[in-house]
């Protein structure tokens, strides 16, 4: 029997699936979200084995209206996608929206994901994303997907955090003790506008964060101030949740977002010294107890101790293959903007859209030999070759800056290595 949470939130899917975002719309443009939701990515960082999606099983669970299911979609070429949702309706308006995309290697089903074993199928990879912190017990979904997950799959969920959304769940409280919750959405949502109208100050909206443009739309309220069942987490319940479900965590998706140097000018040493000798999801906790900016607490998990991920050697790297990762370079934009730099020998700016992760600056001389990764995969020697004669350099200074330059690039999942047979 579904819990009166559960139903609350099947009821309110099937009022309102979600996101509010038109059929019509393209994921290709969606790179970030792309990159959070490639296989290939995922196993990257998981193993540094360059895994491809064609062929591989991928589960959406809690799809909503299917627009993570398009990125989806897009994001692993060749993959069969199985997507399940509460809401019958989500389901529904996600099979138009993939159909409309030209997507048919897809399952659907109006189902709740702890029905999900009576598929009897087991996945390479899965995703769910804004649906975790929705669940009355979070472990016990975890459980659910854990026994559904391949034994070298990966997991990409997220939860709320706790701090960054703090002012939205005081709101919600709030409204909760004012009886909003139990009205009809529309009803509900323009009593919040005239509330918010109403407010002495725009500093004291923007306090409360509210933007009338976005909540213009019941959906986004629904999403925030009216959302039922919504919670918040630290990494220390990350990592106690993923201890009691078994899974082991691969890291942040986002994990360089991360990192507590972003929040200096200039490090001390002392502190540097003290933060080496924290595990990295303590370095997590410190950055999210400093400076709480991110909405998600996003994160790839696989069955424990299933990888172990040594950096490459110079000799790896010299005797390799280096590629673009695939979300890059199945990317008409990325390539037509990567291509200009190469042809017109301009400067480049690497980086995930949205993220302030793996800013990398691209020299316009490094473009000469960088930008013929856009033909596919090339031997490393022969980017070096290619260095070599465009700067007219020394050998090892030409390999030097090569390797520099790609592990770099490596570090931010810009570029994949196959080291070739060992
Ligand atoms: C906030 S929406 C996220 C939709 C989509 N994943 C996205 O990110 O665009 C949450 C979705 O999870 C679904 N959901 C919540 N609990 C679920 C459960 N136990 N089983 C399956 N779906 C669930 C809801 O019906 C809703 O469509």
């Amino acid at each position: 029997m579904a819990s009166s949470s559960t139903e609350s939130l099947r009821q309110l899917y099937e009022e309102l699936p979600y996101p509010n975002v038109p059929i019509s719309t393209s994921g290709r443009g969606a790179l970030d979200g792309l990159y959070r939701m490639s296989l290939t990515t995922a196993q990257y960082a998981r193993t540094r084995a360059i895994v491809p999606s064609e062929g591989s099983l991928i589960l959406n669970a809690g799809c909503g209206s299917g627009w993570e299911t398009l990125i989806l979609a897009e994001a692993n070429p060749g993959a069969r996608l199985v997507v399940c949702d509460l809401s019958a309706e989500s389901v529904r308006v996600t099979e138009r929206r993939l159909r409309y995309h030209g997507f048919v290697n897809v399952e659907l089903h109006a189902l709740n994901l702890f029905d999900l074993e009576q598929l009897g199928l087991q996945f390479d990879f899965i995703s769910l994303n804004d649906v975790l912190y929705l669940l009355d017990d979070p472990v016990a979904g975890l459980k659910v997907l854990k026994r559904v997950l391949k034994p070298d799959g990966i997991l990409r969920a997220n939860l709320h955090h706790a701090y960054q959304r703090e002012v939205i769940f005081r709101m919600q409280k709030a409204f909760q003790l004012l009886g909003l919750f139990e009205l009809p959405t529309p009803e509900a949502s323009n009593l919040v506008r005239e509330f918010m109208n109403n407010l002495v100050s725009d500093e004291a909206r923007a306090a409360l964060r509210w933007n009338p443009e976005i909540y213009k739309d019941d959906t986004n309220m629904r999403a925030n101030y009216l959302l039922p069942s919504d919670k918040g987490f630290l990494i220390p319940d990350l990592m106690r949740m993923l201890k009691e479900a078994e899974l082991g965590l691969v890291c942040l998706v986002d994990y360089s977002d991360w990192d507590p140097a972003l929040l200096f000018k200039e490090m001390p040493e002392w502190l540097k010294t003290e933060l080496d000798k924290l595990s990295p999801a303590d370095q997590n906790h410190f950055y999210e107890l400093i400076y709480p900016n991110h909405r998600l607490i996003d994160f790839w998990a696989e069955h424990p101790g299933s990888s172990i991920v040594f950096p490459w050697s110079d000799t790896d790297w010299l005797g390799g293959t280096v590629q673009l990762n695939p979300v890059l370079a199945d990317n008409p934009e990325f390539r037509q903007n990567f291509g200009k730099a190469y042809e017109k020998k301009l400067e480049f700016a690497m980086n995930w859209p949205g993220a302030s992760r793996g800013r990398l600056k691209i020299l316009p001389e490094q473009m000469t030999w960088l930008g013929s990764l856009l033909q596919g995969p090339t031997p490393v020697i022969t980017l070096v070759e290619q260095a070599n004669q465009a700067k007219k350099l020394e050998p090892e200074t030409a390999q030097e800056q090569v390797l520099t330059y790609l592990t770099g690039l490596e570090e931010f999942l810009f570029v994949m290595l196959d080291p070739g047979a060992k």
